[in-house]
């Protein structure tokens, strides 16, 4: 849906442009065409991307490099700030124009875009909203995706910069980590065939499939499934990554497990309405008698959503912050 952001973005953009890059804005796409054929879609999130023509979608993010006008929506993460800047570098002539509501703006944004770009400047408030303008590539080279050894863990993760947690291992994930290895109150994980669900960098998928497991992943973020296979391919293990939203593309009472550390927002906003779309969408893939294995906060409701609408839930471990749960589906 076209908001304040979109139209500030639209009219504070050159409208003369012979390829032109759009990133996490399906809304602008009619617009571009106005402009030129070469209009070439990044988007994130698959439900971003499922707005826009398919033919209009690249198949990498590099795709992008070479168009001479970009039109962004700024995102929360300066990873995936530093990402967009890298990928559309290719002419000495490209100019980056990113939007946002004024509240989520910050000044480490005009840091991140001016080591990409010599030249960065921002247009004025309209509708709560601001665009912050740059140009004239620094040079820098594209630093993704990266990758981070934990020996600690025995693997490697790796991560785009929208990639949840970059290359860091989330506490919450390991504290699962834990419990699965049977460090918990209830006895560790048996299945065998088990489905990553969220995988972000790929940390629970590294440590199944290291313990010898049959490996799915699933994220609704592209950066996420591109570094879950990159640490799959480094750590030289299968697992089998899909981009999409939920779990439309397995069969009901498919798998044998599902193990998740779910979202607790999207973008800027906090918003459970996916995690409890992910626990409905796990019920059905699962087995009967298959388990949900999940963290969270301990201030969430989970245990309680878990318990209605998958089934019996137990706690597994929990520390001062986060508490895991296993769940038998019924
Ligand atoms: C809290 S992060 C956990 C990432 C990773 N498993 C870890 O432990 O670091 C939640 C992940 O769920 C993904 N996600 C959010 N909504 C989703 C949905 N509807 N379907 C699939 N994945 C989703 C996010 O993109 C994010 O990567």
């Amino acid at each position: 849906m076209r908001d304040a952001v979109d139209d500030l973005i639209w009219d504070e953009a050159p409208k003369q442009a012979g390829a032109v890059a759009l990133i996490d804005t399906p809304a602008l796409v009619d617009d571009a065409l106005s402009l030129t054929d070469d209009v070439r879609v990044w988007c994130d999130d698959w439900r971003d991307a499922d707005l826009v023509p398919a033919e209009l979608l690249v198949e990498h993010p590099t795709d992008l490099a070479g168009v001479d006008l970009a039109l962004a929506r700024l995102p929360k993460s300066l990873a995936a700030l530093d990402e967009m800047a890298a990928i559309v570098q290719g002419t000495t002539d490209v100019t980056f124009l990113g939007g946002a509501k004024i509240k989520h703006l910050n000044r480490s944004m005009n840091d991140v875009l001016g080591r990409h770009f010599t030249a960065v400047s921002a247009s004025l408030g309209r509708a709560k909203a601001r665009v912050l303008r740059a140009w004239g590539p620094s040079g820098l080279e594209n630093e993704w995706p990266k990758v981070r050894e934990h020996a600690d863990l025995g693997f490697a993760v790796a991560a785009h910069g929208a990639t949840f947690g970059g290359t860091k291992i989330d506490p919450g994930s390991r504290l699962l980590i834990s419990a699965l290895a049977g460090g918990g109150r209830v006895p560790g994980l048996e299945a065998d065939d088990v489905l990553d669900f969220g995988c972000g960098n790929g940390t629970l998928a590294m440590w199944l499939a290291q313990s010898g497991r049959n490996v799915l992943a699933c994220d609704v973020s592209w950066s996420a499934v591109a570094a879950t296979a990159v640490a799959a391919e480094v750590n030289e293990v299968d697992v089998d990554a899909l981009w999409g939203p939920g779990l439309d593309g397995y069969e009901d009472g498919s798998v044998d497990a599902i193990i998740t550390n779910p979202p607790f927002h999207r973008g800027f906003s906090k918003d459970s309405t996916d995690t409890l779309a992910m626990f409905d969408d796990a019920r059905r893939v699962l087995r009967p008698g298959g388990e949900v294995w999940c963290v969270f906060n301990s201030h969430l409701p989970w245990r309680k959503e878990l318990n209605e609408r998958v089934g019996p839930t137990k706690v597994a471990a929990q520390d001062p912050h986060y508490t895991v749960t296993v769940t038998t589906a019924r």
